[in-house]
């Protein structure tokens, strides 16, 4: 009998050279043969990079943006991540989607390198959300105090040391999203940026919406931008992931729908740490023509 300290607050564990939450790398047979269906649709990210709202989008997309439909279940088993396991849940990620009907969504942070190959074998549409680094670094901060299914993290200060070396789970941002983006010159990857969608919702989900093959009016988009606003998502209890057990993630320590917002980072890295963080960044990021924003201007969308 499997208890939650066999599972809480563990360690990571490494999987072909990744660092992955210890629950889910103890899984990884399942992920391995995975079988995808030539109609999937696969939602990338490295976490923290808005993976919840470009979920909803597309669920709303692929239902005509008929709310009422979109309300049917929890966004988990709407749209369940691929290498999700968890003692005490009832089924997996795999196994939630293998359950799922055509066509399937189906969420994942993992690295390139790790996704099922079935995925790559029938050319699957991939939907990928970058986010810009600092952000995430601080957004996963806070998930981490919450999520009791990844180590505890410590200090901002030392965790920011952790995200910078790739030290966290899945690794690398740097190599998470150089990879990403390197892929999509040989595979069907709609390359999408979280500070687009905040700067202009409607604009990023016509381009989805295009990428899927879907023909949208006016008012169909507008009702879309509304239904997964910010303050729209953090009030659903079907999206805001207040469902799970307290036990796996605690919202009094820090909410899933924490801010939602571009240039948060600001309040927490010290000048010394952007410093450090710049000079990383430079390297890492250097030859690669992706180019992140860390602030922007007010959306331009407020319906
Ligand atoms: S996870 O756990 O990796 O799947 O998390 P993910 O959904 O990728 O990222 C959570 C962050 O996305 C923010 N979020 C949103 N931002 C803007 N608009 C909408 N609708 C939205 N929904 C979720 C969420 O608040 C987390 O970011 P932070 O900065 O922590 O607020």
């Amino acid at each position: 009998m499997i208890s939650p300290k066999d599972f809480l607050r563990k360690n990571l564990k490494m999987v072909h050279g990744y660092p992955m939450i210890c629950v889910f790398a103890d899984n990884w047979e399942k992920v391995e043969q995975f079988h995808s269906r030539r109609d999937d649709i696969v939602i990338a990210t490295y976490p923290k990079s808005g993976t919840t709202w470009i979920s909803e989008i597309v669920d709303m997309i692929l239902n005509d943006g008929d709310t009422e439909k979109c309300k049917r279940d929890f966004i988990t088993a709407k749209v369940p991540m691929l290498e999700m396991a968890l003692p005490g849940l009832r089924i997996s990620g795999a196994e939630q989607l293998e359950k799922n009907p055509s066509p399937r969504l189906v969420k994942t942070h993992l690295p390139i390198d790790l996704l099922p190959k079935s995925f790559w074998k029938n050319n699957c549409k991939m939907i990928y959300l970058a986010r810009n680094a600092k952000d995430v670094a601080v957004s996963y901060y806070h998930f981490d105090l919450m999520n009791n299914l990844e180590p505890f993290p410590g200090t901002w200060e030392e965790y920011l040391e952790r995200f910078m070396t790739g030290n966290v789970a899945y690794g690398s941002w740097f190599d998470h999203v150089k990879s990403w983006w390197k892929k999509k010159e040989e595979h069907p990857i709609l390359f999408l940026y979280y500070e687009d969608m905040k700067e202009n919702p409607k604009q990023e989900i016509k381009k989805i919406t295009r990428f899927l093959e879907k023909n949208l009016n006016d008012e169909i988009l507008d009702k879309i931008v509304h239904h997964t606003s910010f303050g729209m998502m953090k009030d659903n209890p079907l999206v805001n992931y207040t469902h799970l057990p307290k036990t796996v993630m605690d919202h009094s320590k820090s909410s899933f729908m924490r801010k939602g917002i571009t240039g948060d980072w600001k309040n927490y890295f010290t000048v010394a740490q952007n410093e450090k963080f710049d000079a990383i960044y430079n390297k890492e990021m250097s030859g690669s023509e992706l180019q992140f924003r860390t602030e922007i201007k007010e959306p331009t969308q407020q319906i």
